[in-house]
């Protein structure tokens, strides 16, 4: 299947103003790269990047949306309103969202078809806790994770899944390129006993602990489609070594 790669940083809570500096750099050493580029900065900065960076290849994303268009919902943010900034993707069902925030595959699901109303592309992640990993149930874990967490309607066009084991973020733990293969196919494998053939396109990304050094091997294992990549995507040379790295 035709699956362009996607390499997305996911900015967490880092990030002020001057940090323009950063993205202005990351835009700037995108030519001649074969994978599709993405910062995801947090809410305040999503404006100011996404003119900053209007013309060229660089995508701008949320991390979060609110399943609603908007309404009493004090601290929260709207797909529609991520789209009105210029974002064109949203991180939906991150660890530290499902963890910090208590958030379940329901509210996730909610929340990809706020992203689909607001014609904002999805990046719904699952991943394994260590615990489950030792126990030899990542795969299944993952798997019910992506069954219950993506809504029907999933398309190549309008879904990316992120794969990342939460032992491995931040860390500087990578699972091996064998165990990534696995839970990269246990994915696929779903999302093609429901989506059929358009599962064949939809990309899968991992994350977790992607750097400069072990992307080659990470971004050429069956089955990934690219990374999510955190900590490293502060980092313009980072982020853009990574890149050159599909
Ligand atoms: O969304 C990104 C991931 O949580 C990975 O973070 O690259 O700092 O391990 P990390």
């Amino acid at each position: 299947a035709e699956r362009r790669p996607l390499i997305a940083g996911n900015w967490k809570m880092n990030g002020l103003r001057a940090a323009k500096s950063e993205l202005r750099t990351v835009a700037a050493g995108l030519a001649g790269l074969s994978a599709e580029t993405m910062i995801c900065p947090p809410f305040t900065l999503i404006g100011a990047f996404a003119a900053d960076v209007a013309g060229t290849q660089l995508m701008i994303g949320g991390q979060d949306c609110h399943p609603a268009e908007s309404g009493a919902h004090t601290g929260d943010i709207s797909a529609e309103m991520l789209r009105d900034a210029g974002a064109v993707a949203v991180i939906l069902g991150h660890s530290e969202r499902r963890i910090d925030h208590q958030e379940g595959d329901a509210i996730v699901k909610a929340k990809v078809k706020a992203a689909w109303r607001a014609g904002l592309l999805p990046v719904v992640c699952v991943g394994e806790t260590l615990v489950e990993r030792d126990a030899g149930e990542a795969a299944a874990v993952v798997t019910r994770q992506v069954r219950q967490s993506v809504p029907d309607g999933a398309t190549a066009a309008n879904l990316v899944v992120a794969y990342e084991p939460i032992w491995a973020i931040g860390t500087g733990r990578t699972p091996t390129t064998d165990d990534v293969a696995e839970v990269h196919g246990a994915i696929r494998h779903i999302l093609g006993e429901r989506f059929g053939a358009e599962a064949n396109g939809i990309r899968i990304l991992y994350g977790g602990s992607v750097k400069p050094d072990n992307a080659a091997a990470l971004l050429a294992t069956a089955d990934v489609d690219g990374a999510l990549v955190g900590g490293a995507s502060l980092k313009a040379a980072d982020f853009l070594a990574i890149a050159r790295a599909v």
